[in-house]
Formats: C-alpha cells, sequence, structure tokens
C-alpha cells in the first residue's frame, strides 16, 4: 500500500520503516529540513538500536521515501498516518497544536479517498476534531475517513515492539473505515480489536496510566518491605506469579520516567477533569512516583551524615537503558535535589551525556564509570544499563572515599558486593 507517516520521532519514524520493510511504499515526512536530509542519508534523528539498518535498507530498495511536505506525501498515499508529538502543555495537557497543524497539510493533499489514522496519543474527541478540520478545509466526507490507532512501542525496543505487538487496537465509525488498515497489519498476524473512536482514544492513555499504576503500586511496597525488613523483588515476584497479576511492570527502583508515562498520566488527569471526574487514584500514582527518589536521597543523607560538600558519583542519566532520552529521566530531578542539599553530582552515561550537556545543568560528565567514582564520596546507580551489571567494585573501592553504593535499580546485592567491603543500600530491601 502507499502510505505517509507524518512527524518523524520515535512513533512516526519507527512506524514508518516498519511498514516500509513490511513491503509497503512509506513517505516519512517531517516540517524540519534538518531531520528530513538525515534520514534521506541513511541517519536517525532517534536514538533507537538498529533503525539505522531499516532505514538505509528501505531507502536502498526504494520503499522508503523521505519528504519536508505532508500535503504532497497525503496526494500520493492512500492512508496517512498522523504522528507527530503531543508535548504536555503547562497545566498537563496535551497540546495538540502539531495534530492540528499536521491534519490542515494533510487536508491540502487529499483529492481522493484516504484513510488517515491518528497515531499521536491525543485526548478524547481528537478523531473527531480532525475529522472537521478536514471538513472545515473543504473535503468531502465522502473522501476520507478517520481512524484511531494508538502505539503502544517502547523506546529502546522500539522496532521489536512494532513488529510483534500484543494487539492492534483500531478506533473507527464503521467497520468498513477500519477494513483498510486491518488489512495493512495482516502480515503482523496479530490480533485487532476494533473499538468506536472514542475507546480507541482511552485504550492508549488508560494502558500507560495502569503500567505507570503497577509501579506505583510496587514502589509504594517497596517503602513497606525497608520498613519491615522484607524484600521487595520476592514481593513482586510473590504476586507477579498470579496470573491475573503478571510479572511485568512490578520492577521498583526509582520511579518511572520519559516521554510517555508521566505525559500521558498527567494528560489522562486532566482528559478525566475535563469530562468532570476527579481521576484521585491516578493523583496518587503520581505522587508515590514524585516521592520516590526524594526518599532514597533522604536515605542517602542519612547515611553521609549530610549531602553538603559531597561528591555523588551517578551512574546513568537516561530515564532507562537502551535509549538517550532524558525527558523526565529520574537522573535530572535527583540530580537537582542533591545540589539543592548542598551535594555535587558527576556523572556518567554512556549514550545521553550529549543530551544533558545541551541543558543547563550544573552536573558534571565523566569519561566512564571508573572516572565517574574517583574521588566520590558514594555511588548511585540510576540507569540499569547492561555495562553497569559487571562493574569490578573491587577497583571503585581503591576510588571512591566511602565504600556505599546507592542501587536506585536494584542491580547489586549486599551479598555480591559485601566482598569488596561495600555497603548496598537498595530500595524495598533492609
Ligand atoms: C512506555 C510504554 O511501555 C509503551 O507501551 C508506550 O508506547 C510508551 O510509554 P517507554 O516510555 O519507552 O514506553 O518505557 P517503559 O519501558 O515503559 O518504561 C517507562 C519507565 O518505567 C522507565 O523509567 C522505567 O525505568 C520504568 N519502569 C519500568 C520501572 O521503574 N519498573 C518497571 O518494572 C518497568
Amino acid at each position: 500500500m502507499r502510505i505517509a507517516v507524518i512527524g518523524t520521532g520515535y512513533v512516526g519514524l519507527v512506524t514508518g520503516v516498519a511498514l516500509a520493510d513490511l513491503g509497503n511504499d512509506v513517505i516519512c515526512v517531517d516540517n524540519n529540513p534538518d531531520k528530513v536530509a538525515l534520514i534521506q542519508s541513511g541517519r536517525s534523528p532517534i536514538y533507537e538500536p538498529g533503525i539505522e539498518e531499516f532505514i538505509t535498507r528501505n531507502l536502498d530498495e526504494g520503499r522508503l521515501r523521505v519528504s519536508g511536505s505532508a500535503a504532497e506525501a497525503t496526494q500520493q498515499s492512500e492512508i496517512v498516518f498522523i504522528a507527530v508529538g503531543t508535548p504536555p502543555s503547562a497545566d498537563g495537557s496535551p497540546d495538540i497544536t502539531a495534530v492540528v497543524a499536521a491534519a490542515k497539510e494533510v487536508a491540502k493533499g487529499i483529492s481522493k479517498y484516504t484513510l488517515v489514522v491518528n497515531k499521536s496519543t491525543v485526548p478524547v474527541g481528537s478523531g473527531e476534531m480532525v475529522a472537521d478540520l478536514l471538513r472545515e478545509a473543504g473535503v468531502d466526507d465522502s473522501l476520507f475517513d478517520v481512524v484511531s490507532n494508538p502505539e503502544f512501542l517502547r523506546e529502546g525496543s522500539a522496532i521489536w515492539d512494532t513488529m510483534n505487538p500484543d494487539r492492534i487496537i483500531i478506533g473507527a465509525k464503521s467497520r468498513e473505515a477500519a477494513a483498510r488498515l486491518i488489512e495493512l497489519y495482516q502480515p503482523l498476524d496479530k490480533p485487532v480489536l476494533v473499538t468506536d473512536l472514542q475507546s480507541a482514544e482511552l485504550i492508549k492513555y488508560a494502558s500507560n496510566c495502569f503500567l505507570a499504576m503497577k509501579i506505583s503500586f510496587i514502589n509504594a511496597l517497596s517503602r513497606m518491605c525497608e520498613a519491615c525488613d522484607g524484600n521487595v523483588g520476592d514481593v513482586a515476584k510473590g504476586i507477579g506469579l498470579d496470573h491475573r497479576i503478571g510479572p511485568a511492570f512490578l520492577g521498583a527502583g526509582l520511579g518511572w520516567g520519559g516521554s510517555c508515562l508521566p505525559k500521558d498520566t498527567a494528560g489522562m488527569i486532566r482528559v478525566a477533569e475535563s469530562m468532570g471526574y476527579d481521576f484521585r487514584l491516578l493523583k496518587e500514582v503520581v505522587a508515590i512516583n514524585d516521592e520516590q527518589p526524594r526518599h532514597f536521597i533522604d536515605r542517602m543523607e542519612e547515611r553521609l551524615g549530610g549531602l553538603s560538600g559531597k561528591t555523588i558519583a551517578m551512574l546513568g542519566l537516561a530515564f532507562k537503558p537502551n535509549t538517550d532520552d532524558i525527558r523526565d529521566a529520574k537522573a535530572l530531578v535527583i540530580a537537582e535535589d542533591i545540589r539543592a542539599r548542598g551535594g555535587k553530582v558527576r556523572a556518567f552515561d554512556p549514550v545521553a551525556m550529549d543530551n544533558v550537556r545541551a541543558l543547563d545543568t550544573q552536573i558534571s560528565l565523566s569519561d566512564n564509570a571508573y572516572a565517574c567514582c574517583d574521588g566520590a564520596d558514594a555511588v548511585l546507580l540510576v540507569t540499569e544499563w547492561n555495562e553497569f551489571k559487571q562493574l569490578d567494585f573491587g577497583k571503585i573501592g581503591t576510588l571512591v572515599k566511602n565504600k556505599v553504593l546507592f542501587d536506585g535499580r536494584r542491580i547489586y546485592s549486599k551479598e555480591s558486593l559485601g566482598k569488596f567491603g561495600f555497603e548496598v543500600f537498595t530500595i524495598g530491601s533492609p
């Protein structure tokens, strides 16, 4: 099929290259000429393992093109995906300016029947809004359908997730409108659920909010485990073995960050408010998440006898491993908290340091984990990168002032580091 994908962020670019790889003719569109040029040269504007291979293969084999014009790309396509960003506005509600702009451009390119698919995470009612924008631009109702097709990919495993989704959700006014999309996804051979537009829009928010809730739930339990000498890892295993609960997203730690969970929980609270519902449960999920890193730094402050004048070696800056994304990363909140308490942060991350350099932080950056630990008062592990899982603590012990590790992601145990004379503070363990 001939497809246009508007927006080359995580969702747009990955969707575009995945659909091209499945044999479709895809045009990826971005209004930023630098991004267009970069992709055209086979490179990726986002850090995602494996994506450049997909870009070059599909460019070389002629299935992928890149364009700066959404209207032109629409003209040449049967299906147009809107996959632009919906960042949070000041009050937490999603800013849909880019969706509106994309819809107006798409309207200019529709001259034959076109299926317009909304993949951006948008408030309930946005599908209808896009349809209204097309009508206002003079596009006849017979020439389009708008459907909602939320994306559930994770950064770091985005291509695999897109090719192997648990389910495909299609929100449409009629089965006929959904039919073309069902056909497009047919090669993936995955369950398809067709709903009305509003329900599909809610499913996207509800999924991310539920995942956030699972993590906040286990993090709340981690506080109880610390108080009663329990082990939150065992508690998570114990409840996760119940198939009604499941083991995923029960990893206790410093809490959830990134570009989606924080944005979508805040967005859902606002969307609910706009419908007259006070989503108190979700507010508490957010509050627990905000409290989690503060509580860990309280423990650090207590152990070190205050943080004033202390240097903390922070391992990891990205919001999770296998990404350079530092949006809503716990590392930034923690660094600010340590600084407010009079301490200094020196950090190392395998891929996210350029993004931190571009920000105005007071974090000093090191070339590797060992340089980061050299002369530090304590080590704080924030992101569970693989390369941090087998660090030489014999060597680190010779570099640090105090042999204390604060493990915010539960990688190390007292047993494994005790032999190096290290004291280990873990979330959710005594
Ligand atoms: C998330 C959703 O998983 C995905 O379906 C959606 O499309 C976009 O948002 P992503 O933001 O890439 O994906 O990251 P994810 O792997 O979900 O992790 C989110 C945050 O939760 C990270 O900060 C991670 O460290 C944290 N997390 C995850 C935990 O603290 N514990 C867990 O058990 C799992």
